[in-house]
C-alpha cells in the first residue's frame, strides 16, 4: 500500500513539477508572475522609414528598396545599458527584444543570412549587447522572434505584404517551405545556444490563414528550446487555437486589458498583455498618441488585477534612441512605482469587489491579506469598501505615508451591513491606498 502511495505521488509530482525533465510551467513562470511588468522593444531596420514594424507590408516599394535601409543602418546612439536603467528604475523587471520582425532583417549575428545587423555600417550585434546590458541591470531577458519572413520564398500568407499590396499570392514549392522551416529553427537554436541563460521567447505568430496547420512544426522547435534552455517560458502563438492544442507556458493577448484571469481548456493560464504606448510597435515619427502616464498605471494594475502582466513596449529610433515621448513617461512610471511598486509586485487579482472608480490588486504577507485599492479617477470624496467592514486594520495612502479614518457614523447614505466608509481627501489619478486586513 505504502510503495503504491509512493508510485502514486511521484507519479502525480512528475505531472505537476515536471515534465521531460523540465519543470511545470508554473514552476518555472514563478518570477514572472512576481514581476507583473516589463518592457518590450520592438527595433530593427523598419526605424528607418519610421511608419511602425508592419512598414515593409504598408506600401509599395521599389525592389530592394526596403532591403536598402539595411545598408545604412547605423544606430551609433544605441545604449542599452540606459534602456536597462530606464526599465528598472520604472519597475519592469524583464525586457522582451525583438531578434527579428516579419520583414526578415536579423537584428543578430545570424549564421544562416546576410540580411543582417553586422552586416550593416553598425556591424555590433544588438542582441548581444542587449542581454549582456539587460542582465547586468538585474533583469531577466527575452526576445520575441517571428515566426512569419516575408523575405522567404518558403513562406507565403494572406497577411503577407505581396497579398496586401498587389493580392498576390505565391505558391512556395515544398523544399522552399521546408527550408523556410529550417531557417526559423535554426535561428531559435542559434538564440538559444549562444547568448547565454535566456529567461523567456515570445514566439509571434500563427496566422488565422495557417490555424489549422502545424505549420512551423511546434514540437520540433519547442523540444530544442527547452533543451538547451530548461528553465526558459514560451508563449502561445506557435498556435492560433488554444483549446485544441498543447499546452503553453504563457498566454498573450494584445492592447487591452482582458475582463478576467485568462482561462484556457477551463484551467487558469498565466498571461501577458503586450500594450503600446503609442499606436505603434515600431518607431513611428508621426505617431504622437501617447498615452498618459496614468493610463498607463490604470492599463499595469488592470492586468495585475486579473492575474496577469504588463509588456509596455517602446520603439527605438534608427539612431538606437528611445524617443523622448517614451522616456518622460518611463520616468513617470518610475516615480509613480517608486512610491507604489510594492501595489504591483508579487499582486494579483483580489476576491473583494472594488469601490466605485477604483481597482484592486492584493497579496498576503506574513499571513496577513493585503488589498491596494487604485485610484483609476478621482473620487466625489470618501469611497465606499463593499464587504470590508470590521476587516480592515490599517488604511495608509501610499504616496503620503498618512493613515486613513473609517468613517462608520455617517448615517445619510444606505450602507449596507458589511460596506465601509473610508475618508480620503486629495486623493490624485494613480494613488493606492494600502488595506491591511485583520488576520
Ligand atoms: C502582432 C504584429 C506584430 C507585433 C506583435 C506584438 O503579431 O504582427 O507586428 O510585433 O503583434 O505582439
Amino acid at each position: 500500500m505504502k510503495t503504491k502511495l509512493l508510485t502514486l505521488s511521484l507519479f502525480v509530482f512528475s505531472i505537476v513539477f515536471c515534465v521531460n525533465g523540465v519543470e511545470s510551467a508554473a514552476k518555472r513562470g514563478e518570477w514572472f508572475r512576481e514581476a507583473r511588468f516589463g518592457m518590450f522593444i520592438h527595433w530593427g531596420i523598419y526605424s528607418i522609414p519610421a511608419q511602425g514594424e508592419w512598414a515593409y507590408a504598408q506600401k509599395p516599394w521599389k525592389k530592394g528598396e526596403y532591403e536598402s535601409f539595411a545598408k545604412i543602418f547605423n544606430p551609433t546612439n544605441y545604449n542599452p545599458r540606459q534602456w536597462a536603467r530606464l526599465a528598472k528604475a520604472a519597475g519592469m523587471k524583464y525586457a522582451v527584444l525583438t531578434s527579428r520582425h516579419h520583414d526578415g532583417f536579423a537584428m543578430f549575428d545570424s549564421h544562416f543570412i546576410d540580411y543582417k545587423i553586422t552586416n550593416t555600417p553598425f556591424k555590433r550585434d544588438a542582441v548581444r549587447e542587449f542581454v549582456e546590458a539587460f542582465r547586468a541591470e538585474g533583469l531577466k531577458v527575452g526576445f520575441y522572434h517571428s515566426l512569419p519572413d516575408w523575405t522567404h520564398p518558403g513562406y507565403a500568407d494572406k497577411e503577407s505584404p505581396e497579398y496586401i499590396q498587389r493580392g498576390e499570392l505565391h505558391e512556395p514549392t515544398k523544399e522552399q517551405y521546408l527550408n523556410f522551416r529550417e531557417l526559423v529553427y535554426n535561428h531559435i537554436h542559434q538564440l538559444m545556444t549562444e547568448y547565454g541563460k535566456i529567461d523567456l521567447l515570445f514566439l509571434d505568430y500563427t496566422s488565422i490563414h495557417k490555424a489549422d496547420e502545424d505549420y512551423f512544426d511546434r514540437e520540433r522547435i519547442l523540444s530544442m528550446v527547452y533543451r538547451h534552455q530548461p528553465h526558459i517560458i514560451v508563449n502561445d502563438r506557435l498556435s492560433y487555437w488554444k483549446d485544441n492544442c498543447r499546452d503553453f507556458d504563457y498566454y498573450t493577448p494584445e492592447i487591452c486589458v482582458p475582463n478576467q484571469p485568462q482561462r484556457v481548456k477551463g484551467r487558469e493560464v498565466m498571461w501577458e498583455t503586450c500594450a503600446t504606448m503609442n499606436n505603434n510597435w515600431g518607431y513611428a515619427r508621426e505617431d504622437k498618441n501617447f498615452k498618459s502616464v496614468e493610463a498607463l498605471v490604470a492599463g499595469l494594475v488592470g492586468c495585475v488585477s486579473r492575474n496577469g502582466n504588463l509588456l509596455l513596449n517602446v520603439g527605438p529610433t534608427e539612431l538606437g534612441e528611445i524617443q523622448d515621448e517614451a522616456v518622460e513617461r518611463l520616468k513617470g512610471l518610475a516615480q509613480w512605482y517608486s512610491v507604489n511598486g510594492e501595489s504591483v509586485l508579487g499582486c494579483g487579482k483580489c476576491d473583494y469587489p472594488p469601490p466605485y472608480g477604483c481597482a484592486y490588486t492584493a497579496k498576503r504577507v506574513n499571513g496577513v491579506e493585503v488589498i491596494y485599492c487604485h485610484f483609476l479617477q478621482i473620487p466625489l470624496g470618501d469611497v465606499i469598501l463593499p464587504k470590508l467592514k470590521g476587516r480592515i486594520r490599517k488604511a495608509t495612502l501610499l504616496r503620503t505615508g498618512k493613515e486613513l479614518t473609517q468613517v462608520n457614523n455617517w448615517g445619510f447614505e444606505l450602507l449596507l451591513p458589511d460596506e465601509q466608509r473610508l475618508r480620503v481627501r486629495n486623493v490624485r489619478v494613480g494613488d493606492v491606498v494600502k488595506l491591511e486586513l485583520v488576520k
